[in-house]
């Protein structure tokens, strides 16, 4: 039987948002802060960290529901956009198709709301309550993913992302930036599922691998997208980059052959799956789909 992509990632997608809105009835107060949270959270965004946390876990044999574990990863994500977004930060008016948080709620509310779910998603992931996961495991998850997310992860990469506006092209300095503000998180959702489903330390490194590799894709064509692609359907201004002099890989090596590395990379990414059976499906099917994405 074929796989469809399309279907699968709908069914997750959809999951992971039941989770979303159950938790948070009843709502925040005060409310300014959780129609904040819940306009960003709920304006319909990818969900690929949380569905790649639930792939990985059912490609590591696992079978407990663990969207809510899953969906913490994307209050961390929609943190991070929130904040990127800021006129301190990317000064960006658009993202998931509507005007960016604070343009609706104020820099103030909209850094508020930052914290709080950044705050929030550990809170969830220390809960033993929502599937039946051994405690140790949600200790390390809680490791792995406040590390990829902190001081020694995406924090940094931001820091680099905006150190480096306006400097001279440097292939380093780019990888260095793509490894920490985007690869780290994607690496941290692809481990946590198999970290979840008690995977070994063999399949561990290889969703290490493959979560590397389909990060730096992923951030890779997001530079081309800030290119090549539609504001409409991208729900984010395309020459974002450009305006603000950002080190992207096609500043430094041009579109062909940044795209080209993005390729070689799903590549790669797809060699690391090779010792698991069909349950990796899924992830094979994402690892082809994230070069091909037009949002
Ligand atoms: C945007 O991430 C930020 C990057 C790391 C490139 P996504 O492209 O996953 O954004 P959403 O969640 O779908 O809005
Ligand atoms: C953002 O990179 C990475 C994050 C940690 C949020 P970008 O600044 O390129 O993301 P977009 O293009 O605004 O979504
Ligand atoms: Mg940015
Ligand atoms: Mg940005
Ligand atoms: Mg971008």
């Amino acid at each position: 039987m074929s796989f469809d992509l399309k279907t699968y990632l709908l069914i997750k997608k959809e999951k992971i948002e039941q989770f979303i809105n159950s938790y948070f009835n009843p709502p925040i107060i005060p409310l300014i802060l959780h129609e904040s949270v819940l306009y960003s959270l709920t304006a319909g965004g990818k969900r690929l960290r949380p569905i790649l946390c639930i792939a990985s876990y059912e490609a590591c044999g696992g079978t407990e529901d663990i969207s809510a574990y899953a969906a913490a990863i994307e209050f961390i994500h929609t943190y991070s956009l929130i904040h990127d977004d800021l006129p301190a930060m990317d000064n960006d008016d658009l993202r998931r198709g509507k005007p960016t948080n604070h343009k609706v709620f104020g820099e103030a509310i909209a850094i508020l709301a930052g914290d709080g779910l950044l705050t929030e998603a550990f809170t969830v992931l220390s809960n033993p309550d929502y599937a039946n996961i051994k405690p140790h495991a949600l200790i390390d998850v809680i490791s792995e993913i406040s590390t990829a997310s902190g001081l020694r992860g995406m924090v940094a990469g931001q820091a680099y992302d905006l150190i480096y506006e306006g400097r001279d092209p440097d292939a380093g300095i780019v990888e260095l930036i793509h490894r920490y503000k985007t690869a780290a998180i994607i690496t941290a959702s692809v481990k946590s599922g198999a970290i979840l489903a008690a995977a070994d330390d063999d399949q561990l490194k290889k969703m290490a691998d493959y979560g590397l590799c389909i990060g730096l894709a992923f951030q890779i064509i997001d530079d081309i997208l800030d290119i090549e692609g539609s504001t409409k359907e991208m729900g984010k201004p395309r020459g974002s980059d450009a305006e603000r002099g950002k080190m992207t890989y096609p500043r430094v090596f041009g579109v062909l052959e940044s795209r080209k590395k993005a390729k070689d990379l799903i590549d790669r990414a797809l060699n690391a799956l090779e010792i698991f059976d069909h349950k990796a499906q899924p992830l094979r099917e994402i690892a082809k789909y994230i070069i091909n994405r037009t949002s």
